[in-house]
């Protein structure tokens, strides 16, 4: 299936051309940007920015342990879960399936899955 036939589902890239710790940055059409993970060959996704601020969590760096660090307070989270792991990060970020079919990677989601509220204002 691909995103012609199914709109929630968004193609990436080819699995082959991401390594393991990389990160890539999707803007699918009128929604928020997805931050797409691969760690020990598999995929994951996020929210691209950081529930702290308005950094991009694909400019981070994320090691094996599934853990991806904000680029600019360091804040960590688990990219399986969302969950915030370090401060000043206590948000989860959100999550999103990810479906490898065919050699293609691709992003489930939805205008209401990736649509924020207002700016979130830091304190
Ligand atoms: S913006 Fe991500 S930790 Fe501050």
């Amino acid at each position: 299936m691909n995103y012609a036939l199914n709109p929630s589902r968004f193609f990436v890239c080819s699995a082959q051309e991401m390594c393991n710790n990389e990160i890539r940055q999707v803007k699918p059409p009128g929604l928020n940007s997805v931050a797409v993970y691969r760690v020990k060959d598999a995929f994951y996704a996020t929210d691209d920015t950081c529930s702290h601020g308005h950094a991009s969590l694909s400019e981070g760096e994320v090691d094996e342990n599934y853990v991806v660090e904000c680029p600019w307070h360091s804040g960590t989270f688990d990219i399986r879960t969302g969950k915030a792991l370090t401060f000043p990060c206590v948000q989860p970020v959100k999550i999103y399936p990810v479906i490898v079919e065919d050699g293609g990677v691709y992003v489930e989601l939805s205008e209401s899955q990736t649509r924020f509220p207002e700016p979130r204002e830091r304190k």
